[in-house]
């Protein structure tokens, strides 16, 4: 196909000084290009205003209004899908060359801009420098491999020949399908849904968050610049009220592919379920969801690296990731001092503002802090406060400061052990052996990320066997799945599995023809 090798994009060496200047300088450039601006929709690639916009804030210091989107309205809504099934009319008929040839020219495109996406990002949800560059480098990712899987799903698949007919097995797509995000990773998990689906020729209605929808927008207008015709991608922001449950329940919509919580993403399966008038399939649903990440480690691991997996896991992004590591499950024979370690190295994090590359900002919203903290305050009746478990000194700047809090002694049917806090919160439990690890690992309804730390090969491949999760990691963190090698998504209530940035993922967006010619 004529592709080079397919290489990861490197991240950016902040440690050398010229680096971290150049990251300055683009929060500069993002600050004079768009504080204060409001962004419209787009329609049919047009921009366009809706009655009335919100605000969007920095959650660094919830004081700064960083960026206006529009509110937009249900005629809004009708038109933007009434545009995505007008463009599927060409765009399912699209050659893949030149879908492939996109993709890769957008990440060309986005090379050349990392560092203001990384600031873009950092303004609106409070990633750090080097968080916001993972996931900007992972849309780098997700560009070059679905350019390549665009190309290879192209080809659909070899079928029994018979001498009397000439038969092939080709992939289409559905039609319209509706792209809905989470504020954790406004880059690279709407683009990775809309990839999937505009790869295979489906057309998109884009919703982004509501607190990160610049990350998006900058990434669509990235496509159009690259070559990808104006209607096939709809970008609509707005209230729930008006882009949740409708969309969901519009008779036009093929396909729902969703990121987010268990309770959207459940509300979403089941009312796609229920046919519509005049609706004439059954939707697809792609739901992918929280988690309850576990670290198991046993007594005969490698417990410094333990200890820094685990904690780089819990407290990169205030532990706002569904693949945080949230739960330690610790043999009895190393758990004090394997807790020592984990407790020293927490507690050499400090706190801070995001855009100067704190190793821990705030958690997104006010709301999000006193959910939080409700935990902190729960779990010291039920468990043992090891560090942490207050609100974060910040001085003046009004946002989610938390300290980065342990819990031991959580029993697993805590709500410390067993909910999705989504928060710089980790629970630490007792397990007799290393079996009882495994067993309580699997004490979850959520099944996305597990860590297993051991030197032994009989342990690990009984924990390759019985660890019910899709996304498993063995001596290394449960954080920072790699577009095109680590496919991410989880059994159980973490969802319908999808597996981004795996082999099979274009397999959702597609139906299958067979076709039979008599010869
Ligand atoms: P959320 O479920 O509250 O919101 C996600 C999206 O759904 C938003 O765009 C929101 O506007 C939209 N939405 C809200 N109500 C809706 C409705 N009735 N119908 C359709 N859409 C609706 O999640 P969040 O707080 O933005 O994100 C955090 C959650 O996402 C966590 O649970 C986290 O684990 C999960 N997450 C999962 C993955 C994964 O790959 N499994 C990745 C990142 C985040
Ligand atoms: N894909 C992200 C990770 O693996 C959520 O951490």
């Amino acid at each position: 196909d004529g592709l080079l090798p397919f290489q990861h994009e490197p991240y950016f060496n902040y440690a050398d000084p010229a680096v971290a200047d150049a990251q300055r300088a683009a929060f500069r450039d993002v600050r004079a290009r768009y504080v204060g601006r409001t962004f419209p929709l787009l329609l049919d690639g047009q921009p366009v205003e809706g009655p009335s916009t919100f605000e969007v804030r920095n959650p660094a210091d919830t004081r700064e209004v960083v960026w206006h989107f529009q509110s937009g309205t249900a005629e809004q809504r009708e038109q933007a899908v009434a545009g995505a099934l007008r463009a599927f009319e060409t765009w399912q008929f699209s050659d893949p060359l030149q879908r492939a040839s996109i993709f890769l020219r957008a990440a060309q495109l986005l090379r050349a801009r990392r560092m203001e996406f990384n600031a873009v990002m950092t303004l609106e949800n409070a990633k750090n420098w080097a968080e916001a560059d993972g996931e900007v480098a992972e849309c780098v990712d997700h560009f070059e491999i679905f350019a390549r899987e665009t190309l290879k799903w192209a080809q659909g698949k070899a079928v029994s020949p018979m001498p009397t007919e000439h038969v092939t097995t080709v992939y289409e797509p559905l039609g319209v399908v509706v792209v809905i995000s989470p504020w954790n990773y406004p880059g690279a998990i709407p683009l990775g849904m809309a990839l999937g689906a505009i790869a295979a020729g489906n057309t998109v209605v884009w919703k982004p968050a509501s607190e990160t929808p610049l990350s998006s927008l900058l990434l669509v207008e990235l496509l159009h610049e690259a070559g990808l015709p104006r209607g096939v991608i709809q970008f609509v922001t707005g209230s729930d009220d008006v882009y949740g449950d409708p969309l969901v329940d519009h008779k036009d919509v093929r396909m729902i592919a969703f990121t987010g919580s268990k309770e959207i993403g459940s509300r979403i399966y089941e009312r796609a379920a229920k046919v519509q008038p005049g609706q004439r399939w059954l939707k697809r649903v792609i739901a992918e969801m929280g988690g309850k990440g576990a670290t198991v480690v046993c007594a005969d691991a490698d417990l410094d690296a333990a200890a820094t997996g685990i904690v780089q896991a819990a407290f990169g992004y205030a532990g706002q990731k569904c693949s945080a590591c949230s739960r330690v499950i610790a043999e009895d024979r190393v758990y004090d001092a394997l807790l020592e370690k984990v407790k020293a190295l927490t507690e050499q994090l400090t706190v801070g503002l995001p855009e100067d590359n704190a190793p821990v900002g705030p958690v997104i919203h006010a709301g999000s802090a006193q959910r939080i903290l409700g935990y902190l305050e729960r779990g010291q009746q039920t468990a043992r406060l090891v560090t942490g478990g207050a609100r974060a000194d910040m001085g003046d700047a009004q946002g989610g400061y938390l300290q980065p809090t342990i819990f031991a002694d959580v029993p697993s049917s805590d709500p410390l052990f067993q909910e999705e806090i989504f928060g710089p919160v980790l629970a630490f439990t007792r397990a007799a052996d290393w079996q009882d690890a495994i067993r309580l690992s699997n004490d979850s309804e959520y099944g996305l990320t597990s860590s297993f730390y051991s030197r032994d090969p009989l342990k690990i491949a009984e924990a390759r066997r019985r660890m019910h999760v899709g996304n498993l990691y063995i001596n290394r963190k449960c954080t920072g799945a790699l577009s095109g090698t680590h496919a991410f998504g989880g059994y159980g209530m973490s969802g319908t599995n999808a597996k981004v940035g795996g082999p099979d993922y274009l397999f959702w967006f597609v139906q299958t023809k067979t076709v039979a010619q008599a010869y």
